[in-house]
């Protein structure tokens, strides 16, 4: 896809061009200072690998998503990403093929990548705020996205990224840790943790309201330009 037709796709029109080329640096890691583990469940993950944190959430059973999931979406990307991306929770495609964000929401927000010249796997990792599928495409509740956090939290802390970008209000109320408003946190930077953090729509609620693709272009562009100024 040409940038034209990703423009298109995002229902933009040819108007919107990037002025500059991105420009690619790798600074140092920030230091991710995740709070201290609670209880044994926490600890335990709070000291996986990669290879440990994949096992445990095929097998968790913390939360009653565990019931109808066929398998659970640990993730995907880049385990040394600059850019981390959390969206809500696999959905029926996900939940089949064991990948986030490959049904019509993903095909979104590749586009959305691809418009500010990233790509899925090339340093972006990209994650939900819960593993398994909420039935009927139901939003997480926030036991699930609660008993889910260890998994993240231990994510966020393996891969280091410089930015987080959460996609809907579960993911940024999940990081944030408390109720948000994407329409009033957007545009804003964030912190969690001491790393810099964006709030911008769900590709699934773009879909639905169209009009508001151009406030995503706006965060797209905002997520770019505070990457570059981090260097
Ligand atoms: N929506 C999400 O939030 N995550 C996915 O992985 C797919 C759709
Ligand atoms: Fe475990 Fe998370 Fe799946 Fe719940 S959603 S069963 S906490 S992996």
């Amino acid at each position: 896809m040409n940038r034209e037709q990703i423009l298109k796709e995002m229902g933009l029109g040819p108007i919107w061009k990037l002025r500059q080329p991105p420009k690619k640096q790798k600074g140092t890691a920030t230091e991710a200072a995740i709070s201290a583990p609670v209880d044994a469940r926490t600890a335990a993950i709070a000291a996986m690998g990669w290879d440990e944190l994949k096992q445990a959430v095929a097998d968790c059973t913390a939360c009653e998503l565990c019931q109808k999931r066929k398998q659970a979406v640990l993730g995907i990307g880049d385990v040394a990403a600059d850019w981390l991306f959390v969206g809500e929770g696999p959905g029926a495609e996900e939940d089949e093929r064991g990948e986030p964000f490959v049904g019509q929401s993903g095909k979104l927000l590749d586009a959305m990548l691809a418009a500010i010249d990233l790509k899925r796997g090339n340093d972006v990792y990209i994650a939900n705020s819960v593993k398994c599928r909420p039935p009927d495409n139901r939003a997480p509740e926030p036991a699930e996205t609660a008993a889910c956090w260890p998994f993240l939290a231990r994510q966020i802390e393996l891969i280091q990224p410089k930015l987080i970008i959460t996609l809907g209000k579960p993911a940024a109320q999940t990081l944030l840790q408390q109720e948000v408003t994407i329409s009033r946190a957007r545009g804003q930077l964030h912190d969690f943790a001491g790393i810099p953090l964006i709030v911008t729509y769900h590709p699934a609620y773009l879909l639905r309201n169209l009009p508001d693709k151009a406030k995503a272009w706006e965060d797209l562009c905002f997520m770019r330009k505070t990457m570059q100024d981090l260097g």
